[in-house]
């Protein structure tokens, strides 16, 4: 069994198949010689390369793979060289086809090099852990960071088609599956009430990492982000709302050293951060936020600051929020929840506020 979902971007539309042992390609058919770079990074190529690889010689497309290390530091210009260069070596041409095989990381750096090599070629997501399936592998955000900060250069480039394969979850540790379960979580709060409800009553079929539950889920955030980008692909306006508890996750992640906490965990204890704020700027109801900050305590995540087992300086969290990219002018804007279900962008708050709620006074 899969699910596909449509994202409707007109020409640029595609499908997202999701499911266990889907494969890639489903977009190519009948098709000759065509080239195709899988790009992924060690871990997931020493895991998978060899299956994804074999499966692509299989349906006669000529085939190649380049590696970079796993982490965060590959997306940087240096592996964008280096990707070129496997791209040239591999003979790509106009009609190849670079695969991302891999994590958000791989996902955001491959779709770089596919969006500029031949000033852009089709690319493929195969994304293989949780955030990539819900988040980073649908919407065409591709790009690297600077030594000056993250993702300050890229392009918005749609892939042709995103396969995930949930059996590939069964190799993610822990901390990374918890980490992408943040974002389905923000999908509950921001969009869908009954999809929140959903993930809490079925705990444990989550983190026993049930197929067929997941597949559902991982569908409908598939869904909620299709339609979000569809209204507003280049993030002038409502796509905004996929930002609930990132404007305090960068803070977070920037204060406490990049590394320490994982994307997903930054943007877990900002969620419950906002929802604090929404409760007395927007009429969000307390128990609401409560069960907001049980449901990511029972997936394994962190719930503030505290939990880093540091306790952060707010000036500390207060510059860093200032310096945020998504902010205007410096001054930092928040999406608010006014219920489950549904939430408001752009909201400037009180810094007095911003303070107390932080120090946990209100
Ligand atoms: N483009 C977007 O819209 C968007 C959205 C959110 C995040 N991002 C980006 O995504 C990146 C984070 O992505 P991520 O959380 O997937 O991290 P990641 O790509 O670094 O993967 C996390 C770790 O898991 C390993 N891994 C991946 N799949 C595995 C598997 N199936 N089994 C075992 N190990 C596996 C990787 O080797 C890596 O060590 C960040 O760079 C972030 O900026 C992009």
């Amino acid at each position: 069994m899969s699910k596909k979902i449509h994202v409707d971007l007109a020409e640029r539309g595609y499908d997202i198949l999701i499911g266990r042992d889907v494969r890639p390609g489903f977009s190519i058919t009948g098709e000759k010689d065509v080239r195709v770079l899988i790009v992924s990074d060690s871990t997931v190529d020493r895991l998978y390369g060899d299956r994804y690889a074999e499966f692509l010689l299989s349906k006669g497309l000529e085939v190649r793979r380049a590696v970079v290390p796993a982490g965060e530091e590959s997306k940087a210009l240096s592996y964008v060289q280096k990707l070129y260069d496997e791209a040239m070596k591999a003979g790509l041409d106009r009609h190849s086809i670079i695969v991302a095989l891999g994590g958000g990381v791989v996902g955001d750096l491959a779709g770089f090099v596919a969006a500029t090599f031949l000033r852009g070629i089709r690319f493929i997501q195969v994304p293989t852990t949780m955030l990539a399936m819900v988040d980073s592998s649908v919407g065409g955000k591709t790009g690297i960071n600077l030594p000056q900060g993250k993702n300050l250069v890229g392009a918005f480039y749609q892939p042709v088609e995103v396969a995930a394969d949930l059996a590939t979850l069964t190799t993610l540790s822990s901390r990374e599956y918890a980490s992408g379960l943040a974002e389905v979580v923000k999908y509950g709060v921001i969009w869908d009430a009954r999809l929140f409800s959903l993930i809490e009553d079925n705990v444990r079929r989550v983190l026993d990492r049930d197929f067929d539950f997941l597949e559902g889920m991982v569908a409908r955030c598939c869904e909620i982000k299709a339609e979000v980008v569809r209204v507003d692909e280049k993030e002038t306006g409502v796509r905004a709302i996929l930002n609930f508890g990132h404007t305090m996750a960068h803070a977070l992640e920037k204060v406490l050293g990049y590394g320490k906490w994982l994307h997903g965990e930054a943007v877990a204890a900002g969620m419950v951060f906002a929802a604090r704020v929404s409760v007395l700027e927007k009429g969000f109801a307390g128990d609401d936020c409560d069960r907001l900050e049980n449901l990511l305590k029972n997936l394994g995540l962190p719930v503030s600051d505290a939990d880093s087992g540091i306790k952060l300086s707010w000036t500390d969290i207060r510059d860093a929020m200032s310096s945020d990219k998504k902010g205007k002018s410096g001054i930092p804007r928040f999406v608010l929840a006014e219920k489950l279900g549904s939430v408001v962008f752009g909201c400037q708050i009180a810094e007095e506020m911003l303070e107390k709620v932080f120090a946990g006074k209100l």
